[in-house]
């Protein structure tokens, strides 16, 4: 996600390679072991609906002991006691195992999660690395205030391990959400229990693998396979999980909240959905902004929260815009996500799959205009057409929703105020797109847009540096930048008399 979307793949040919799947059992205290039921569920491949392998089910008992592990490590284990330095070694040498086993892992989310190869390869695990360079980076510059100086008495601040962390993650993008916040809370010093989505939980127990091989004490990374209403509700409802973090859906966010309020008061950081909208003005090149519109909401199939999945175009380039749109989206070429000529793999899975094609009829009945794609491609998999409707108002459901597939809502607008208030007229506000030359323009929506990340003549450009998350139900608290690890920090002030205490 760190490089703008573009139409080419970036293979350059190299042989297709399926790797061997090395782990499918739970990563507890530095050990794989199977789940204590003995029980195990299938991953599929999207691409021909067929099982890969057979993971460990982990269940409430499995995250018990997974905490338990964590706890011991964070109370009396080296990691959190490490100088910043060191913690820093071994995050950087993390983060170039993950480059050196950068085709096997892009190939495990190939064919877990229907992920171009190609893109895995150049996008999705230097940038994994990448994240994991930047917090090791700033292991060794986490440091409070000084609070006061006075004669009398000082003051400073303390910013500690929050303690023991669950992250809860999805299927969309396997590798960097788990980059985004496994790096942030090793950084701060903090152990952690990842659950990876139920769709694709093979990658996670490799990264747990090198984590251990690049000397992360055993304890301090865990991984749980399993479903969201048992591992993932033991995790958010756990007396003995000190944080929660997650990306996923709006409505397990809220369930995940409810947890944290009804158990422990552990605090949650959310990054939810989004409907953003992507705003095209008159002035533009359409032909360069039309590939980055397609591009930003046909990248990664659709299945991409960021995803421009409201495209608003002003009224004087409408016409033009649509022409260029529909014929680039005609000639994408769907099928193997292995395949290095291939721009668009299948859905993740069959629920994402059959919930996009269920909105595609719904755009239909609702009356906007299909113009292209609309269909699966007649083999076996989960793949689907791009698909672009345009004659689409603010109401309609594929306007209002967040589908996470490839299908573009088309919308016309005249006036930069419309624009705005339309744009802001949902429950989401993750980002937002805006193509224009004119720089009040940009100046002027950038400010008005209620997003968490504004894209002026860019999109998608998610960078380790810069902070990620959402206004209103897209959720609070950011991944990435500085923010993305004071989150995994507990703030503690101290003060003191600076000579005698007059209590003493
Ligand atoms: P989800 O939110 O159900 O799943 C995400 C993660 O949460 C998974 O690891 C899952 O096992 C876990 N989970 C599920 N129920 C849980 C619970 N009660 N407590 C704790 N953890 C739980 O996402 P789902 O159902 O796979 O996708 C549904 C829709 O959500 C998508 O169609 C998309 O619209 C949206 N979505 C948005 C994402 C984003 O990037 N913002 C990511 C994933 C989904
Ligand atoms: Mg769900």
């Amino acid at each position: 996600m760190t490089s703008p979307p573009s139409q080419s793949n970036g293979n350059t040919g190299s042989h297709l390679k399926i790797p061997k799947i090395k782990f499918t059992k739970l990563f507890i205290n530095g050990e794989f072991v199977d789940s204590l039921s003995g029980k195990a569920f299938e991953a599929i491949d999207p691409r021909n609906e067929e099982v890969i392998t057979r993971v460990a089910q982990g269940e409430k008992g499995d995250v018990d002991l997974a905490v338990k592990a964590a706890r011991q490590a964070f109370d009396n284990g080296p990691w959190p006691r490490f100088s910043g330095t060191k913690r820093r070694r071994v995050l950087l040498k993390l983060a170039d195992l993950i480059e050196e086993n950068g085709e096997e892992l892009a190939a495990l989310d190939t064919l877990n999660a229907g992920k171009l190869f190609s893109e895995g390869k150049v996008t999705d695990i230097p940038s994994t690395a990448g994240y994991f360079r930047y917090y090791a980076g700033a292991a060794d510059k986490i440091h409070g205030t000084t609070l006061k100086s006075s004669s009398e008495l000082q003051a400073y601040t303390l910013c500690e391990p929050i303690g023991v962390v669950g992250l809860i993650i999805l299927w969309n993008y396997p590798a960097q959400i788990f980059g985004f916040k496994v790096a942030a809370a090793l950084a701060a010093g903090c152990t952690v229990i990842v659950k990876p989505a139920e769709q694709t939980p093979l990658s996670a127990l490799f990264y747990a693998h090198l984590a251990k091989l690049a000397g992360v004490p055993d304890g301090v990374v865990n991984v749980i396979t399993g479903f969201g209403s048992t591992v993932g509700a033991a995790i958010s409802s756990h007396m003995d999980i000190d944080k929660v973090s997650f990306t996923g859906s709006t409505e397990v966010g809220r369930e995940i909240m409810q947890a944290a309020a009804t158990s422990n008061l552990k605090p949650v950081s959310l990054e939810l959905g989004g409907k953003s909208p992507f705003i095209v003005f008159d002035d533009v090149d359409v032909d360069k902004v039309s590939d980055l519109g397609l591009a930003g909401v046909t990248y990664n199939k659709g299945e991409v929260c960021v995803a421009g999945s409201r495209v608003f175009v002003q009224e004087g380039i409408y016409d033009k815009f649509v022409e260029k749109v529909v014929a680039k989206a005609k000639a994408k070429v769907v099928g193997d996500p292995f395949d290095p000529n291939v721009q668009q793999g299948p859905q993740a899975s069959k629920k994402q799959y059959e919930k996009i094609l269920s909105y595609i009829e719904h755009g239909k009945k609702e009356g906007a205009t299909l113009l292209t794609g609309g269909k699966p491609l007649d083999r076996k998999g989960y793949f689907i057409q791009p698909t672009i409707f345009t004659d689409v108002t603010d109401d309609m459901l594929i306007a209002k929703e967040e589908i996470f597939g490839p299908v573009m809502p088309i919308l016309k607008f005249k006036t930069v105020e419309e624009v705005i208030k339309r744009a802001n007229d949902t429950k989401y506000g993750l980002v937002a797109g805006i193509m224009t030359n004119d720089w009040n323009i940009a100046n002027t929506v950038s400010r008005s847009i209620k997003a968490g990340s504004i894209w002026i003549n860019c999109y998608m450009n998610i960078e380790a540096d810069c902070p990620f998350g959402g206004y209103k139900m897209s959720g609070f608290d950011t991944d990435l930048g500085m923010e993305g690890l004071y989150k995994y920090l507990q703030l503690k002030s101290v003060a003191t008399p600076v000579f005698n205490s007059p209590w003493l």
